[in-house]
């Protein structure tokens, strides 16, 4: 069944454990994260971003998605989780990654998303809070839960790119979940998006255990997010390269700098590169072990693109000759079948 990731947040904090959550740019992707978080016994939270609401729903330029793009790919995604939800026994939270308006989250939540993320944290503090308070009325009323963001990540954020990073002050965002009700709040606090984190990147953890503190002194509640938590795995890295691929400079976080920082406070660890990465290494593979497929009449296409943006790894960038056939949903053709199963 779907559920708002308010209760989720409350049994990690109950419970003191870190949930992952995990974003999706295809229907099919969310249907085999399900299926992995059903194999552990966990439950799930999937998040499509802004833009990729907008690829989902058809716009293969997705940096140019339109209200009414991410609007139709807001209810091609919730349409098919709460299909494939139905029938599963986890509960499995469809959350909005970095909602870039307060349109953008009216849409995903009329598509049927449970819960939404505004990130103003590129407005000043007093902005930000009236934005995302304006979310809160909004969700809350329609028993949607709402992450907002407080702190400036480095790296590409989306729509959002920042030189440089601002850590998260911890006695505003006690302030900001006091004044905005957020159910969860996005920190800074050392990570950032995309592939090149840096190496050994160690945690400013104090900057969570102080806003947890305060929280509790306070009473107020409050699930903290970690952005950027990729983990960025040397062999994909290496094997992405052994096929061909030209990544430098990839380095993600250490999975045991982020275990540390679950007892500190962190509820919530976001993940997307990391299945960027694997979604490429898994395509290169395809034509490498089945050279035929290169001059495919149906995906012959993507292999073009994939030696043509051999940095590349946003699957996004090279699924767009096959996505009329993949958004209807029938793929009646055994290449098509073989690209899709790598996602
Ligand atoms: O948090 C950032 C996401 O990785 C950005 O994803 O390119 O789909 O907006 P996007
Ligand atoms: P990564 O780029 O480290 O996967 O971060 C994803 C994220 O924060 C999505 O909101
Ligand atoms: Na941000
Ligand atoms: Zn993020």
């Amino acid at each position: 069944p779907l559920i708002p990731l308010r209760p989720l947040m409350e049994a990690t904090i109950k419970y003191g454990f870190g949930q992952g959550a995990f974003n999706v740019n295809a229907v099919a992707q969310a249907k085999a994260a399900i299926e992995v978080h059903e194999m552990f016994r966990s439950p799930a939270i999937l998040q499509g971003a802004d833009l990729a609401n907008g690829f989902m729903g058809g716009r293969t330029d997705f940096m140019n998605a339109t209200l009414e793009d991410k609007k139709i790919g807001a209810k091609n995604i919730a349409d098919a989780v709460k299909k494939y939800g139905a029938d599963s026994d986890i509960p499995i939270v469809l959350h909005l990654d970095h909602g870039r308006d307060f349109d953008s989250c009216v849409a995903a939540i009329e598509g049927g998303y449970t819960s939404v993320m505004i990130d103003g944290s590129s407005l000043p503090f007093d902005e930000n809070v009236d934005l995302t308070r304006e979310v809160v009325k909004y969700a809350h009323a329609r028993g949607v839960s709402v992450e907002g963001e407080l702190g400036v990540l480095a790296g590409v954020e989306d729509h959002v790119f920042s030189a440089s990073s601002t850590y998260t002050n911890p006695l505003k965002a006690v302030e900001f979940f006091r004044k905005t009700g957020v159910d969860a709040l996005a920190i800074s606090y050392g990570t950032m998006h995309g592939a090149s984190k840096g190496k050994d990147v160690k945690l400013r953890k104090e900057i969570a255990t102080a806003i947890r503190e305060c929280l509790s002194h306070e009473g107020i509640f409050g699930a903290l997010v970690s952005h950027g938590s990729s983990t960025v795995p040397k062999y994909i890295v290496d094997e992405i390269n052994a096929l061909g691929g030209e990544l430098t400079n990839a380095y993600g976080i250490s999975i045991e700098e982020l275990q540390a920082a679950i007892p500190c406070g962190i509820n919530k660890i976001n993940v997307d590169t990391d299945i960027r990465l694997a979604v490429t290494r898994n395509m290169k593979e395809l034509f490498v072990k089945y050279p035929e497929l290169r001059t495919s009449a149906s995906i012959g296409g993507i292999y073009e693109l994939l030696e043509a943006k051999k940095s590349q790894f946003d699957p996004r960038v090279f699924l767009p000759p096959i996505m009329d056939t993949v958004m209807k949903g029938t793929i009646p053709d055994d290449d098509v079948a073989a690209i899709v199963n790598c996602v």
